[in-house]
């Protein structure tokens, strides 16, 4: 069956290369050989598509690891730094402790018979916190077994330091923590 196309149209002429030329008989002289013409074109698709994957393919990588980045850092909190806590006197009963964060220490108040008492409430053995046990009449680690006199004085266990000391008042209805 004969073909029907335009071979000399300039749509095709230029898939040859820009110097080709038809001769009176309808030859094609000169211009790119017919392979090397159609690898350029192949060519330049190939390096558009990687492009193209490769920019997608950052765009999902980013938008997977950013959560999971801002998941894995914790966002820096400004500590507010405060010279007293306050506290109710009726949350700490007699024969009580009561934990509160006084800035990057917790403070355990103890009230024994209507005298208030403050220290910190985290164990230097490794940082566990300490409850009242007002049956025994001292502070307690439930980690290690340290144990501590109301004062925050060592009594016994493995921790290598006492508990730091704070004051505590009371103050109407309620309770004045600070520093010792
Ligand atoms: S953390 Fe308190 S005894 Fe170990």
């Amino acid at each position: 069956m004969a073909q029907t196309g335009n071979f000399k149209s300039p749509a095709r002429m230029s898939t040859l290369g820009g110097s080709a030329e038809v001769s009176a008989s309808g030859a094609v002289t000169g211009g790119k050989p017919r392979e090397s013409g159609l690898k350029g074109v192949d060519f330049e698709r190939r390096s558009f598509l990687h492009k193209v994957v490769g920019g997608v393919g950052a765009i999902v990588a980013a938008s997977t690891l950013y959560p999971v980045v801002k998941y894995i850092i914790p966002p820096v909190k400004e500590l507010k730094v405060v010279k007293e806590v306050k506290g109710k006197l009726s949350d700490v009963a007699d024969g009580t402790g009561k934990i509160y964060q006084f800035n990057e220490d917790k403070v355990i108040v103890i009230n024994k018979g209507g005298a208030l008492t403050a220290v910190s409430a985290v164990c230097t053995h490794l940082g566990c916190s300490v409850h009242w046990d007002n049956a025994a009449s001292e502070l307690a680690c439930p980690c290690h077994g340290a144990k501590y006199k109301l004062t925050g004085e060592i009594i016994s266990g493995p921790q290598p330091k006492p508990l730091k000391p704070y004051k505590a008042k009371i103050d109407g209805d309620s309770i004045v923590i600070t520093k010792a």
